[in-house]
């Protein structure tokens, strides 16, 4: 049931810290702080490629990891949503490793981008919620999501950890190649530990979400979501949350494409949703928020106490989250997007749980 929560969307929005929590303790010792990846049938250090495939929100944890594995393990990866790489049918390097990331494990079009792969000779990683799943099945390693049942339509927990799952298994890469210092491995299986606090610190701002859902997001026709480096992908999986569940339109960009066309869009009925960590690439990110506001759009500021102090000022409303490691963000900075997503719905009276037109999974195309 929904215990004390309205819908499913909320209660497995809350359930994230626990979620996390419990896959943290299947891929990482806390005594050791080292990742703990079942064995896995080849070497990372002789991996020749890695192509992620997946659809929708599990294609957006695939673009995430894309980051992570470049960075941390210097392993070059493609991802491709898998209603494309299937029927585009590239050529897949000898070596290769495909990775498919999937809630329901039954999703039609990833489920035959798998077979593709698997026909090119890669080998296959799932990282799936559900273990008996035809996706599973056909799998060589199965990583399994310890999300629990996702009922609500909205994919939600089942994002997040399959974020946990993608980054031990990046930081696994980078161990088995040479590229992740034991000291840098250290410190993000701290970070991680730490993860699951901070989520619940951040679920719990309830109030200043529903504000900013209520009194903005609800009354505007159009909303923008920007990012950059892996904050990007949290834009686009924030701008589809809210298309999804309270059907306003939402776009997600790179915070660099701006000048190349979406900022035509901004005037002052225009909100604009800054995910923004203190990390690399902030003083870009901090630019394109500028520029918005020279043409009044109207900034919602997703960032850190850091953040806030040199931007927030500047914003109509500022979500402060707990100051973490750049690597884990992407996965704090999801939690915010989802919850304004869900305050928005409710402000509109949307069915939050079973959004019109949409299945939970999508088994026939
Ligand atoms: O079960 P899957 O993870 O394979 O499903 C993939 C997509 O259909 C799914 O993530 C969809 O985009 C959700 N409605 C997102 O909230």
């Amino acid at each position: 049931g929904k215990g004390n929560h309205r819908h499913f969307m909320l209660k497995e929005i809350y359930e994230q810290p626990a979620v996390i929590g419990d896959t943290l303790q299947t891929y990482l010792d806390p005594a050791t702080r080292a990742v703990t990846l079942p064995a896995l049938p080849f070497d990372w250090a002789k991996v020749s490629r890695v192509t992620i495939t997946a659809c929708g929100t599990a294609c957006f944890a695939g673009m995430v990891a894309k980051y992570w594995f470049e960075k941390l393990a210097r392993l070059s990866v493609e991802v491709e949503v898998a209603s494309e790489l299937r029927y585009r049918e590239p050529p897949l390097p000898e070596g290769g490793v495909c990775i498919a990331v999937s809630q329901s494990g039954e999703t039609i079009d990833t489920l035959a981008a798998l077979r593709y792969a698997k026909a090119q000779k890669q080998i296959i990683v799932s990282v799936v919620n559900v273990p008996e799943s035809a996706i599973a099945r056909e799998s060589h390693v199965v990583l399994p999501t310890l999300a629990g049942p996702e009922i609500g339509v909205a994919s939600t927990k089942a994002f997040t950890t399959q974020l946990t799952v993608l980054l031990t298994a990046a930081i696994a890469a980078g161990r088995a190649r040479g590229t992740l210092t034991a000291a840098d491995e250290a410190r993000l299986a701290h970070a991680l530990i730490e993860l699951p606090a901070h989520v619940n610190e951040t679920v719990n701002m309830e109030d200043q979400y529903r504000h900013i859902a209520e009194d903005i997001l609800s009354e505007a026709r159009d909303v923008l979501y920007i990012g950059r480096g892996s904050s990007f992908p949290v834009a686009l999986e924030g701008a589809l949350k809210l298309k999804e569940v309270s059907y306003i339109h939402a776009e997600g960009y790179a915070g660099g494409e701006m000048k190349h066309g979406p900022i035509a869009l901004i005037d002052e009925l225009v909100p604009v949703v800054v995910v923004a960590p203190t990390d690399s690439v902030f003083d870009k990110i901090a630019s394109n928020f500028e520029q918005v506001k020279a043409r009044g759009g109207k900034l919602i500021l997703m960032t850190d106490a850091k953040g806030a102090a040199r931007l927030g000022d500047q914003a109509i409303a500022t979500i402060v989250l707990p100051a973490v490691d750049p690597v884990i963000a992407p996965i704090l900075y999801t939690v915010p997007a989802q919850l304004l997503a869900y305050h928005t719905a409710v402000a509109k009276g949307t069915d939050v749980d079973q959004p019109r037109n949409l299945a939970k999974s999508v088994t026939v195309e």
